[in-house]
């Protein structure tokens, strides 16, 4: 995992007195002048008169993002002063969480090889607490592995370091279980973002099983069942091996199950786990392609979820499917005009080797409506559809709308943008216009080819309630750092999963 090696602890402590190499502090813009922010007053204090000329003639402004360093003086414990900007406060006067982790984020990669650092940014709620400490895990979260000497010149420090996180709550048990419970969600973040990552021919179907499985191993309460091709084609799981078989690589379904003993809850989750996409038979351009590593992104978020889940121990039984496959072009590609038989039996006529999502997912939703949940959940890199309807921040949510509206609700406490997309009922005459089988894989209209997707996986679903998260845009960043937002894989969708989940956990 590409985590620096860094201790944190939650303190009390005063950011002008601590004693470290840098101290970070958030600044924002007040509603008549530039502020330090709750819980930093007495850094500007130390400087007394000097502080307003001194943040003047730097051109501090306090907008989001903004990162100055100096060195400070005598006047404060640490040799670094770091003021990162958190833009306008709310009506209120204080700053979101999702301001506050965005800041601590960008703080992170400030002075990456500090070996002690004091945050001191909002953090005088347990909800912040959690922004400061997932923003500055993640901001620092890095992939190197490819890269010789692991990225670092001979000149860098980088061994472990400390990061204290200042709070005014530091004692508060509250404040510490959010402290401790933020540390595993941003882990599990970062190892979400770690397999998207790894390029695809070292990340094959069985590669992502051994993978999954064995971090599964290291966490207590889950259990793994891996199929290989034989054992899917035993099964009668039609859409997966359509899909598989034109990889030399094998496909794989790979099923995780967290039963406590306390549960109050089942929630299935399904995660689309293309390992790479080239389109198949129906070839996608060069550029579409370049990131098409990514496309297993639903499959990780969905594995590192459960994971987070156990490990915060959470009474909610989580039963997690992960269908796996490379679609690939060769001679045993599936076709045009073939027809597909998923598990449980429902035939489709396929047309678009590129609409291979759905494939995999299908026979995955039917094996999740066996187990008798609650309600499934499924995340998938689905459609380049959602990405022009919502861009590449935005994840659409679609399905039952009770599912939906505690998705949307679970997004707003994560901090992750998801948007409600119909399913209109019209789109059931398109899915059904197949002449030779029960379903229609595709039908070449181009409008609405998410909705038309999530109307598809629909029959898969048992009847159950269940969402569908359309993550395709949001889930690579193809561009720089931003915030707690790295380059490449994002981890979309796990914070939102274990923030439903920790719902569920309050249900009667
Ligand atoms: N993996 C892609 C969707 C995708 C697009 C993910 C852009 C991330 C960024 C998916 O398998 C796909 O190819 N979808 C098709 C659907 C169509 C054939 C109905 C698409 O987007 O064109
Ligand atoms: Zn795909
Ligand atoms: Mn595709």
């Amino acid at each position: 995992m590409t985590l620096p090696d860094i201790t944190y602890t939650l303190r009390t402590a005063s950011p002008a007195k601590t004693r470290a190499e840098a101290v970070v502090v958030g600044i924002g813009q007040g509603a008549k002048a530039v502020e330090v922010t709750v819980g930093a007053e007495d850094v500007q204090a130390a400087y007394g008169r000097r502080w307003r000329g001194m943040l003047a003639t730097l051109g501090v402004s306090g907008k989001a993002g903004e990162v100055t360093r100096l060195p400070a003086g005598n006047e404060i414990g640490a040799q670094l002063l770091v003021l990162v900007g958190l833009g306008k406060p709310g009506a209120d006067g204080t700053y979101s969480a999702d301001a506050v982790r965005r800041a601590a984020g960008a703080a992170a990669r400030a002075v990456p090889n500090a070996t002690s650092v004091a945050v001191s940014l909002p953090a005088d709620t347990p909800d912040l607490v959690r922004a400061v400490t997932e923003g500055y895990v993640l901001g620092g979260y890095t992939y190197n592995t490819y890269k010789s000497n692991n990225g670092k010149s001979g000149k860098d420090s980088s061994g472990p370091s400390d990061v204290a996180i200042l709070s005014a709550i530091a004692r508060r048990t509250d404040a510490v279980t959010a402290f401790e419970e933020a540390q595993i969600l941003a882990q599990a973040v970062a190892g979400t973002r770690e397999w998207v990552n790894v390029p695809p021919a070292d990340l094959t179907p069985p590669a992502f099983a051994d993978a999954i499985a064995h971090v599964a191993g290291l966490v207590e309460g889950v259990e793994t069942t891996v199929y290989d091709e034989e054992q899917l084609a035993e099964l009668g799981c039609g859409g997966i091996l359509a899909v598989g078989m034109g990889s030399a690589a094998k496909p794989r379904l790979v099923e995780l199950t967290y039963s406590p003993d306390d549960a109050r809850g089942h929630i299935a989750l399904v995660g689309k786990g293309i390992t790479f996409d080239s389109g198949g038979l129906t070839i996608k351009p060069g550029s579409s392609m370049s990131t098409m590593k990514s496309d297993m992104a639903g499959a990780a978020a969905v594995a590192q979820a459960t994971f987070a889940i156990a490990r915060l121990g959470l009474p909610v039984k989580v039963s997690a499917f992960v269908p796996m496959a490379e679609n690939m072009v060769s001679g045993s590609s599936y076709r045009p005009g073939d027809v597909v038989t998923h598990y449980g039996g429902t035939t489709v006529e396929v047309s678009n080797m590129d609409a291979e999502g759905r494939m995999v997912l299908a026979d995955a939703l039917v094996r999740a409506s066996e187990v008798s949940p609650d309600l499934i959940i499924d995340v998938a890199t689905l459609t380049g559809h959602m990405v022009m309807a919502l861009g590449d921040r935005v994840s659409g949510v679609l399905g039952s709308e009770d599912v939906v509206d505690r998705v949307l609700a679970a997004a707003d406490v994560a901090g992750e943008q998801m948007w409600p997309m119909p399913i209109p009922e019209w789109m059931d005459e398109r899915i059904r216009s197949s002449k030779v089988a029960d379903l229609n894989q595709h039908d070449w209209i181009r409008w609405g080819g998410g909705l038309y997707a999530a109307a598809f996986l629909r029959e898969f679903t048992g009847g159950l309630p269940w969402a569908h998260l359309d993550i395709a845009g949001p889930s690579f960043n193809s561009g720089g750092a931003s915030g707690h937002l790295t380059p490449g894989g994002t981890g979309v969708a796990v914070a939102t999963l274990v923030d439903y989940v920790r719902e569920m956990a309050t249900d009667q």
